[in-house]
Order: C-alpha cells, then sequence, then structure tokens
C-alpha cells in the first residue's frame, strides 16, 4: 500500500462538552488512565518541543514521570540541547498521541526545574543501571563511537561498586506548568473534537472552547 493510501476513519465516540471535566488536569488523568489501559507500552510517551532564544525549533520524545495541578514532569541531562533551549527560553510544548484511542493532548506553558529534592526521590527509583546510563552519557555530545560510552558507564560502574549512586549533578526533572491545554479527539468524516483549555497563568481559572478541527 501506498503512504498515501494510509487512512483511518475514526470511530470513536465524541468528545463533548457534556463529558469534559471544568479541570483540564483531571479531564487529562482520565484519558490517560484510558491510555495507559489501551495504548500500548508508553503511553507516557511525549513529545517535547523547545525553541532557541533565535527561534529554531527542535522536538524530541521524552517521558512523562509525574503530572498534578503543578504540571508535567519529566527528567533529562540539564547540559542537553533540549536543556540549553530551555535555559534560554523557558517555555515547551508537550504532544501526546494515542493511536489505538485516535486521541492527542497537546500542552504548552512555561518550564521550570523540579526542585534537588524531587529529582533525587526519582533518581532512586530508577533502575541501577539507568542511574550508572546518567552519568556515563553527556547527553547530546558528539562521541567517536560506541566504546567510550561502555568506557564511561564501566568506569562509574566501578567506582559506585557496592555503593550509592548519587544523582548526577547535571541530571534532573523539568516541570512544564501548562497555560493551555487541548483534548482532541478524532470522528468520522474529518469533524473531529477539539476542546482547548486556557488559563492566563498558574492558579488562574480555566476557559474552556471549541476549535474547529
Ligand atoms: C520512547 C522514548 C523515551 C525517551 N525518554 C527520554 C527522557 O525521558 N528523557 C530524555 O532525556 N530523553 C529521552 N529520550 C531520548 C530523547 O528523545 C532525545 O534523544 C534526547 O533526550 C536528546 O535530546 P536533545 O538532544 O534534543 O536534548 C526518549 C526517547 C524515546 C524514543
Amino acid at each position: 500500500m501506498s503512504i498515501d493510501a494510509i487512512r483511518e476513519n475514526y470511530d470513536h465516540p465524541p468528545f463533548t462538552e457534556a463529558d469534559a471535566h471544568d479541570d483540564p488536569i483531571e479531564q487529562f488523568r482520565l484519558w490517560f488512565e484510558q491510555a495507559r489501559q489501551g495504548n500500548g507500552r508508553t503511553p507516557n510517551a511525549m513529545t517535547l518541543a523547545t525553541s532557541s532564544k533565535a527561534g529554531i525549533p527542535s522536538a524530541r520524545t521524552v517521558l512523562l514521570k509525574g503530572f498534578d495541578k503543578n504540571g508535567f514532569v519529566f527528567f533529562t541531562n540539564y547540559q542537553s540541547n533540549k536543556a540549553r533551549d530551555l535555559d534560554e527560553n523557558p517555555t515547551a510544548a508537550l504532544v501526546f498521541y494515542w493511536d489505538t484511542l485516535a486521541r492527542t493532548v497537546r500542552i504548552t506553558g512555561p518550564v521550570i526545574k523540579v526542585s534537588r529534592e524531587e529529582t533525587d526521590a526519582y533518581f532512586k527509583t530508577r533502575p541501577r543501571d539507568s542511574q550508572l546510563g546518567a552519568w556515563a552519557s553527556d547527553q547530546s555530545t558528539v562521541i567517536d563511537n560506541r566504546e567510550v560510552l561502555h568506557r564511561q558507564f564501566d568506569q562509574v560502574k566501578e567506582k559506585y561498586a557496592d555503593q550509592h549512586i548519587p544523582t548526577p549533578p547535571n541530571w534532573g526533572g523539568y516541570r512544564v506548568t501548562p497555560t493551555t491545554i487541548e483534548f482532541w479527539q478524532g470522528q468520522t468524516s474529518r469533524l473531529h473534537d477539539r476542546l482547548r483549555y486556557t488559563r492566563t497563568g498558574d492558579g488562574q481559572p480555566w476557559t474552556r472552547q471549541r476549535l474547529a478541527p
């Protein structure tokens, strides 16, 4: 089948104002739980878009590691390309796509680093090899070959043998505090449902609008 023939008619229940929670975080919780039950192994995979001070955009996949009324949290290297963008321009967009549910959620808002305590608490829960991996990789830097990674991994493995592995100083979390959250539900005839919640800032009330698909 040629690529342009790939086409789906979304045969899913609609998403109407009557179904929608007044609080978009609670609405996200509902959709996330449904995605968790029905959308493969990584319902928490999301596209994170950032841009540099010069306005050059950049997007990549990261994993959502928690969310609540304060925002959406992911963890990464504080010297990576995305971190450099966020230093220069601390705002981001997140996109979830849940294929089997024909749903997408789009979030935008300012970004802050999470506290060191929050990062440490999460780092402790990671498998030991992932903890070592965080130490071994200078994310987004150019390296000569794969051996470089193995060498660095083995070095930290030896250094911390039988010991607690601390959080690398250049590794931690970010929190996207949403100012817009849009819920998109695929429908038949391309007449999809789009409900967008907007607020002017943290703690401000949410308003909701329907958008044309
Ligand atoms: C499913 C999936 C999950 C990922 N999760 C993360 C993550 O949580 N944190 C992270 O730093 N990179 C994650 N990555 C790798 C990023 O996509 C990216 O390669 C890396 O963060 C470097 O991006 P940057 O150079 O734009 O900073 C993930 C990749 C995939 C495919």
